[in-house]
């Protein structure tokens, strides 16, 4: 099956990442999300990316211009309904999701295949609020995504083999390595990544070592590019506290249980990097 066309539900930080390579793979795109001002602030992050490749001579300012141009908005679901692939980035909640996927559903075209960027969410249930289970996969990317190499590619129970093949090429297409992963919670990414986060954050709460202390034996000593504190503001707080959850409740064991200090910034809004305070302030 030919995509042109691609619709991003989400223009958060990592909506706005999937809109920027679907559009420098020459994909016509359409980035979605509540409000006006949110899209603005995610074509504002894609434009800054897209200038900076200018800078570098990564490319040129034709590319550049016809990126962008690539790219249009809407606060309006019902834009999808001339879409070939949606790519749905929104928070990590099941039922906003599966409201989401409801709605598209009835708004797409037959043969429009509808991804989820989910981190850890069970795709058969999300599946589960179509009536088109075949057409319904994880294409989960890693932050920040214009950079990460990454995509694991999640069939729910009823996928068909023609959809998973169409959303690898397009993952190759996007210059990403599809890596191919079973629906079980967290995939393998998040069930490896996220309790060794909760882990540094149960070794802050304990009084262990400082927050310094901990991201630098991790950095130092293992080699990390960001030290799991630093990480866990990156990816968000409560991106990182949805995921414990899941984790949590699908595998039913104690130790994904997530660290209280996670669950006290996460109510105090610190939530990282994107609201300029988390374990670490951003300016
Ligand atoms: N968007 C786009 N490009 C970015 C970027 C962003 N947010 N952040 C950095 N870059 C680019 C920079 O422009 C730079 O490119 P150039 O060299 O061409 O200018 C390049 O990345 C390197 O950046 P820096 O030199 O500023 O910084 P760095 O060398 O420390 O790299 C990093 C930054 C790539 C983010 C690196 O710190 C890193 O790999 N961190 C770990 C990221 C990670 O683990 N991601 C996975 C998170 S988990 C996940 O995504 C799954 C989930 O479900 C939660
Ligand atoms: P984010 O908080 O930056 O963005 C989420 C966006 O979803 C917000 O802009 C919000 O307005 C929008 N949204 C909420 N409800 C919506 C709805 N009903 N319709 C349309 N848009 C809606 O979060 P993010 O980090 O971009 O994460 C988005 C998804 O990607 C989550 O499922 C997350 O688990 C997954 N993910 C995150 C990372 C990461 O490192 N942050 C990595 C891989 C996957």
């Amino acid at each position: 099956m030919e995509i042109k066309t691609v619709m991003v539900i989400g223009a958060g930080q990592m909506g706005a990442g999937i809109a920027q390579v679907c559009a420098m793979a020459g994909y016509e795109v359409t980035l979605h999300d509540i409000k006006e001002e949110i899209i603005e602030k995610g074509v504002f992050a894609i434009q800054q990316n897209i200038y900076r490749a200018v800078e570098k001579s990564r490319m040129t300012e034709v590319e550049a211009e016809d990126t962008l141009q690539k790219i249009c908005t809407s606060t309006h679901l019902h834009a999808a309904a001339h879409v070939d692939v949606v790519i749905e980035a929104a928070v990590e909640n099941m039922e906003t999701k599966t409201n989401i996927f409801r709605q598209l559903d009835e708004i797409t075209p037959k043969h429009t295949i509808l991804a989820t960027n989910t981190s850890s969410l069970p795709i058969t249930e999300i599946a589960a609020a179509t009536k088109r289970q075949d057409k319904v996969i994880g294409m989960h990317f890693m932050n920040p995504v214009p950079v990460m190499k990454l995509v694991e590619i999640i069939r729910g129970l009823a996928t068909s083999q023609t959809v998973f093949e169409t959303i690898e090429a397009m993952a190759i297409k996007l210059n990403k390595i599809p890596v191919e992963v079973r629906d079980y919670p967290g995939f393998v990414s998040n069930r490896i990544l996220m309790p060794m986060i909760n882990e540094a954050i149960y070794s802050l709460y304990e009084g262990v070592a400082s927050k310094e202390a901990i991201d630098n034996v991790m950095k130092l000593g293992m080699n990390h590019p960001m030290g799991p504190l630093t990480l866990a503001d990156f990816i968000g707080l409560d991106t990182c506290l949805y995921i414990m959850e899941t984790l949590h409740q699908g595998f039913g064991d104690d130790k994904y249980r997530p660290c209280p200090l996670l669950r006290k910034y996460v109510a105090a809004g610190w939530l990282g990097k994107k609201v300029g305070k988390g374990f670490y302030e951003y300016s």
